[in-house]
């Protein structure tokens, strides 16, 4: 079967710094792949570069086969909203929206109607036991709480891929075990490759493919 994605000779450099160095690397819908490395190493700038949320110095990334370096802004925009799911350490939920509007945003950008979005959320919210934060904003929740929202918005567009970069780092070990079980669940469930990065080891032996970063190289692990 065709890889979802194919990373080919990939490479990263910053005036002064060559952070990823000629990285293969093949991704198909049912894996789930954890990125370990020490700080610096270049996951963050990996993970980026996966996300269409930044642009390789040299090498090829196919997307279902095809290439996205051609590809326009606009289509790289409907991409991201329509393919992948992100999930941050530090959440990067809207403050000033309500739980309800921040797990509909990725909807209303793709311009769907209210109350298509109205059910898709309900359903969500369901789902992930949420329904009673519908109402209320992002600083009145614990970190897991968050994490649980930012996790419903990144899977609320049904994603193909979920890219989860240190998503356990700002949360106590019992509420990154809790959000690990999740995100896997919800990996499933939805049938989206996972992508992790993460400085936890227990966490990492979750996931079907291990890899860490060195020196700009991606080894197995
Ligand atoms: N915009 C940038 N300009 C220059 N250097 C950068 C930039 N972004 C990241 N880097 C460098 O790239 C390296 C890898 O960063 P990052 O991918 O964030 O590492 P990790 O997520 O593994 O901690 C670091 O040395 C960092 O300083
Ligand atoms: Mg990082």
């Amino acid at each position: 079967m065709l890889p979802l994605i194919q990373l080919q000779a990939l490479s990263k450099s910053y005036t002064n710094q060559v952070v990823l160095d000629n990285i293969h690397l093949d991704i198909h819908t049912t894996d789930s792949i954890v990125l370990l490395g020490s700080s610096g190493s270049g996951k963050s700038t990996l993970l980026n570069l996966i996300g269409l949320l930044d642009t390789p110095t040299h090498g090829q990334y196919l997307l279902s086969g095809k290439p996205v370096n051609t590809l326009s802004i606009t289509e790289k925009a409907h991409l991201r909203n329509h393919q992948f799911g992100y999930v941050f350490q530090q959440f990067h939920l809207i403050n000033n929206l309500t739980i309800f509007d921040n797990i509909a945003l990725p909807l209303r950008y793709r311009g769907l109607a209210t109350d298509i979005i109205q059910e898709k959320v309900e359903t969500m919210l369901d789902r992930l036991q949420l329904k009673q934060l519908s109402q209320r904003y992002p600083l009145t929740l614990s970190g897991g709480q968050k994490q649980r929202i930012a996790i419903a918005r990144a899977l609320i567009g049904n994603p193909k891929v979920i890219l989860a970069d240190e998503p356990t780092g700002a949360l106590d070990s019992k509420t990154a075990a809790m959000i690990m079980e999740l995100l896997l669940e919800l990996q499933q469930t939805f049938s989206a490759a996972l992508i992790l990065v993460t400085h936890d080891e227990r966490l990492a032996e979750h996931c079907t493919r291990r890899y860490y970063l060195q020196a700009g190289q991606l080894c197995v692990l």
